[in-house]
């Protein structure tokens, strides 16, 4: 399938760096052999969906609230992200999971409201590395996705280990190749044929310099990219290597 290589900008960047950033992008996207996904902030996504409207470029979102409105003070729905030009947005990552505490059973919630709102969730999962050491990977990461995700999904799923987030460290190619393929299988076992054509992608310091042989493993479909999202070129260098 056409792999899928996603931008999170995270709590990144002013207003102008944001269109900056998103027209380097959008100049450099022609005839990549990947979809291409940015994924600013709050504050930043109405400007860069404006800036990319016409392009071959999808705006995310980082989060949404479950509920369609109400008082909910600092949060934003699904619906007004949609109405700000997105088309995605990502769920569960382990940032939230950390920061502000967000279960399985949120993220569920978050997923199937953002569906409903017509936009493409992209839901997190990944293992600590303490849970990793204590060989609790392919648990950890079954148990989130069997909770995480609502009935009827049908978005992309991300495969983050927490410590290979930012560190500049990533698990061996083997072991990236079994955790997308128990993903893979529990996808189809719920999910049916959808669960075959779901994109997992795979996230965690990934770079210019380890994306092709990382894009290359069976049931890899594309890459969720933290801090070479940030630099136009390094972006767009991770997509021309999942050709
Ligand atoms: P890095 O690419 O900076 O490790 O971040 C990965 C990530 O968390 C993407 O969501």
């Amino acid at each position: 399938m056409r792999p899928l290589i996603a931008g999170n900008w995270k709590m990144h960047g002013t207003l102008a760096e944001a269109a900056a950033l998103a027209g380097a992008v959008r100049d450099g996207a022609g005839g990549l052999p990947a979809d291409l996904l940015v994924c600013p902030p709050f504050l930043h996504v109405a400007a860069v969906a404006a800036a990319l409207r016409g392009s071959a470029v999808a705006v995310g979102a980082q989060d949404c609230h479950a509920a369609a409105k109400g008082a909910h003070t600092g949060d934003v729905s699904a619906a007004m992200l949609r109405d700000a030009g997105a088309t995605h947005v990502i769920l569960g990552h382990s940032e939230r999971r950390t920061d502000h505490g967000e279960t399985d059973a949120a993220v569920r919630a978050k997923a199937a409201a953002a569906a409903g709102a017509g936009l493409v969730p992209v839901v997190c999962v990944g293992e600590t590395e303490a849970e990793r050491l204590g060989g609790q990977a392919e648990a950890v990461v079954s148990r989130q996705l069997a909770e995480s995700l609502p009935d009827g999904f049908a978005g992309v799923v991300a495969y983050e280990p927490v410590w290979a987030i930012g560190t500049g460290r990533t698990p061996t190619e083997a072991d990236i190749a079994a955790i997308h393929g128990t993903i893979r299988a529990a996808l189809a076992a719920r999910f049916g044929a959808a669960g075959g054509t779901t994109r997992i992608l795979y996230g965690g310091s990934m770079k210019p310099g380890n994306a092709a042989a990382i894009l290359a493993l069976p049931d890899v479909d594309g890459g969720l990219v933290g801090g070479a999202s940030l630099v136009a070129a390094d972006f767009l260098a991770i997509a021309r290597a999942a050709g």
